[in-house]
């Protein structure tokens, strides 16, 4: 805006505010409150705004260097305190706790000229203080309301601590176990994956996000960031449009229909093109064939780094290419404040890109109701009062339970006796009160987990022979703990052979520490960490009794112990309760019913590795052929299939039964099983109903998920399920992303997991 316009403006401003217009009691410098609809509210302002201004909306600053603490102190942060006094600062993230919110929101809405308030930004991903477990743990419940009173417990504390915007959640589909970040989403089904990010999306803004506990969601990495290659994180990512369209981008597109507010990119290229500077998915995809109104935040100084991946030569052509893209913030890169502005003065990129970027900002700002009041985050006795309230913990601990999968039972030595057994617990994880909070949890206190051992000791009345096996070695860097499990010291082992020879039972606590998985934790080797395979198997050599309770943020290759071990247990991360959990399920008090979201391989060499695979050319057809598509020296089959997981009861289906065998693509399928529990206790079942396209004008995978029910049965009952299959499971996207129906043959599985042997089938026409 050149100066006259300016002057102008605020000449206007000035009369407005004589003549009454302007409200300065809720809102400091602009008259906007006299507007019926935020989008007039949000032209109104944006007529007011400088250039400057504008782009100031589009910068996201870090509060602080080590993610941890209080806002910056003013002399340290010159420059983000100069830019946030000027209007030139849309949001922060990393500020956390009412003070420190409100002294920042308190310069944006009473120092600068307009007074717009900030869009304070953190991760919440699975729990502010009180921690619920690990999102991939959350997904294996396949309870979609347990997941949205987790994402809304999680979203009533972080609100409290003065947070508005939550960057979660992480709906990155995912085949790929080395790539540590799977901790952090659902798994690798589209179908499930969709599902559960509706559920999180809905639990944190509820459904109205003027309310002082909701807060913004942000649908993250988009988009492809769960195929990164080889699994290495932060790496490239080639894939083809049936991939993206089929399996990566159906849980955006539910995020999208939630009515999510914001996206991020992520840090991986797509095909050559680095996302945060792709027009075809942020312009292309998301805002014009989706219609998102939200914004698009970049990841942590990804814009800066398109110069890193070689598509830009310098920040200025950063800025062009991202803002141009669709890339509306940029999170702690600097490129947009120090860029844009003249971009548009020298006229390399137009106005209305600003003015789109900013006004999706502006509109988010209002539907939180951050223009009635600044402060509403901001009051220390919600602080005081809500956050790591009882029935949060009540609530994780459920969750927790939810969570827990079991994989191997043999020779049913779970559930533990309550009495009259003499039980050792061993390994580096078993006491732990730290690994079990995961590496996203950051605002939790450390070591505040129940570990496993206090867990089982609140049962056993301190009866529990405890010992340790190894020691965990803690390094620190800047901000991310690195932790090792021994690899050298094998004196501990001996103590625990000792401690094991005595008992009836040993359970064994082993696998990854919190912080071995998540963010830049990508591993080559998916086997326990360290010397515990081999504390593993001298334990067994003298009591074969092991419950092995893995901690994993992934799927871990344990083909030794699923080999050998009677009792395998999927304990994962947790969270806050973890100990409690884990004990309860154990002892029998609660039935295990959670099923994996991924699938767990033999070894490093299967993966990827995932149910929804395709049939190849050369499925195996008989037995002597050599030439089909396998290994010489492993089979195809996984160790555990994707949606696998036992209860202590037993489950049988029958009566797979398809309403009728011909249908036309506009009828609804019904379809029915019959599920009896024939085992000796109540219990849970995950019913599975997966369809396979026979032909189709792109290949169809050999299963497809379609269908979940969570069914409570007693012991000796038996219940009907119906699915109902309408064109949106039946159909799939063509490779220009056009969603499509084909008519043709169907079979159809339903069971306890991917493997689901029931079948039946139709015709569509
Ligand atoms: C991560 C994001 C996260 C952001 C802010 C990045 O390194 O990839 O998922 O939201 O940091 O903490």
């Amino acid at each position: 805006m050149n100066t006259k316009i300016h002057h102008i403006v605020l000449y206007l401003g000035i009369i407005l505010t004589l003549s009454g217009h302007i409200d300065h009691k809720k809102y400091p410098a602009v008259a906007i409150h006299n507007y019926d609809t935020i989008d007039k509210k949000v032209d109104s302002l944006i007529n007011l705004m400088t250039l400057e201004e504008k782009v100031g909306q589009m910068n996201l600053y870090n509060g602080f260097w080590d993610v941890t603490g209080p806002a910056p102190k003013e002399g340290s942060a010159k420059t983000k305190y100069d830019h946030l006094r000027k209007g030139w600062v849309g949001g922060m993230l990393n500020v956390r706790g009412v003070e420190n919110v409100r002294k920042l929101q308190k310069i944006a809405v009473e120092e600068t000229r307009l007074g717009i308030p900030l869009i304070i930004g953190f991760d919440v991903i699975h729990g502010y203080k009180t921690i619920s477990p690990i999102p991939l743990a959350e997904a294996a419940s396949w309870d979609l309301k347990a997941i949205e009173k987790s994402a809304r417990n999680a979203a009533s504390e972080a609100s409290a601590a003065g947070i508005n915007w939550t960057f979660a959640p992480m709906v990155d589909i995912s085949r790929e176990p080395r790539w540590g970040r799977v901790m952090e989403g659902a798994g690798e089904d589209p179908y499930l994956g969709s599902k559960i990010a509706k559920a999180r999306v809905h639990g944190f803004q509820g459904d109205d996000l003027k309310k002082k506990n909701t807060i913004a969601a942000c649908a993250k990495h988009f988009a492809a960031y769960g195929f990164t290659e080889a699994g290495r994180e932060y790496n490239t990512v080639d894939i083809g449009t049936s991939t993206l369209f089929n399996t990566i981008l159906p849980p955006f597109k539910a995020a999208s229909e939630s009515g999510v507010k914001t996206f991020m990119n992520s840090f991986n290229d797509l095909n050559g093109i680095p996302v945060s500077a792709s027009k075809y998915l942020q312009r292309d995809i998301l805002k014009t064939k989706w219609g998102f109104e939200g914004f698009v935040v970049s990841d942590w100084a990804s814009l800066k780094e398109i110069i890193n991946w070689g598509h830009a030569k310098n920040k200025k052509e950063a800025a062009k290419i991202a803002s141009s893209a669709g890339s509306d913030m940029d999170m702690e890169g600097s490129v947009y404040i120090q860029e844009l502005v003249n971009l548009v003065k020298e006229s390399v990129i137009e106005e209305h890109i600003i003015n789109d970027a900013a006004k999706r900002i502006l509109k988010v700002k209002f539907e939180l109701g951050l223009f009635d009041d600044p402060y509403k985050y901001c009051n220390t006795k919600n602080e005081k009062e809500i956050i790591g309230r009882q029935t949060h913990l009540d609530d994780a601990l459920d969750m927790a339970k939810k969570s827990i999968v079991l994989l191997k039972n043999e020779t049913n030595i779970l559930p533990l006796k309550k009495e009259g057994q003499k039980i050792a617990l061993i390994g580096p994880l078993a006491a732990e009160k730290n690994s079990p909070l995961g590496s996203w949890r950051t605002a939790s206190d450390d070591n505040t987990a129940v570990s496993v051992l206090e867990g089982m000791n609140a049962y056993s009345g301190n009866a529990v022979h405890y010992s340790k096996g190894m020691d965990l070695i803690i390094g620190e860097t800047s901000f991310i703990k690195e932790v090792k499990i021994n690899t050298t010291n094998r004196d501990g082992i001996k103590e625990a052979i000792e401690t094991a020879k005595n008992v009836d039972v040993v359970v064994m606590v082993l696998g990854e520490h919190g912080f071995q998985s998540g963010e830049s934790r990508s591993r080559t080797h998916l086997d326990l960490p360290g010397l515990q395979q081999e504390l593993l198997e001298a334990v067994y050599k003298v009591n074969k009794n092991i419950v092995l309770v893995l901690n994993n943020g992934r799927p871990l290759a344990i083909e030794w112990a699923s080999q050998n071990i009677p009792s395998i247990v999927v304990g994962w991360q947790l969270g806050s309760q973890t100990g409690n959990a884990i004990a309860q399920v154990l002892y029998g008090d609660y039935n295990p019913s959670g099923k994996l979201p991924m699938t767990f391989p033999r070894n490093v060499g299967q993966i990827p590795i995932y149910y929804n695979h395709k049939n190849t050319g050369r499925p195996k057809n008989t037995e002597n052929n050599v030439f089909w598509s396998h290994y010489i020296d492993q089979d195809n089959s996984p160790l555990y299939p994707f949606g696998f997981g036992l209860s202590y009861t037993k489950f049988i289906y029958k009566n797979l039964t398809i309403e009728d065998s011909n249908f036309s693509i506009n009828d609804t399928v019904k379809v029915s099983v019959e599920i009896s529990n024939i085992g000796d206790y109540d219990g849970k079942e995950v019913v599975q109903l997966y369809i396979r396209d026979l032909v189709g004008s792109v290949v169809r995978p050999v299963r497809e998920l379609k269908g979940f029910e969570l069914v409570m049965l007693n012991k000796g009952e038996t219940k009907i399920v119906e699915f109902l299959l309408t064109k949106e499971e039946l159909g799939f996207y063509d490779n220009n992303g056009d969603f499509i129906i084909e008519a043709g043959d169907f079979e159809v599985y339903v069971g306890g997991d991917s493997d689901a042997k029931l079948k039946n089938q139709f015709n569509l026409k």
